[in-house]
């Protein structure tokens, strides 16, 4: 039996409905780290779910996961 793990598509962050792919732009713009991006759109401030997703967006430059990252409190 082959076991497969579900497929998952991450594209933004869900309490504030902010895609990742128009949040990057605006982070290099203004050259936000994590925390700058927080106070300026409240992404990741809020249930913080998406954190590790826009912490590897702003490393990488990822905006679409399909699979899940570790959480911060892990
Ligand atoms: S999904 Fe981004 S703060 Fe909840």
């Amino acid at each position: 039996m082959t076991v497969t793990a579900p497929r998952v598509h991450i594209d933004r962050c869900i309490c504030r409905n902010r895609r990742f792919a128009d949040l990057l732009p605006l982070a290099r713009e203004a050259g936000w780290d994590l925390g700058s991006l927080g106070q300026a759109t409240g992404c990741g401030e809020q249930c913080g779910l998406c954190r590790p997703y826009l912490r590897a967006m702003l490393a990488k430059g990822t905006t679409v996961f399909d699979r899940l990252l570790p959480s911060d409190s892990e």
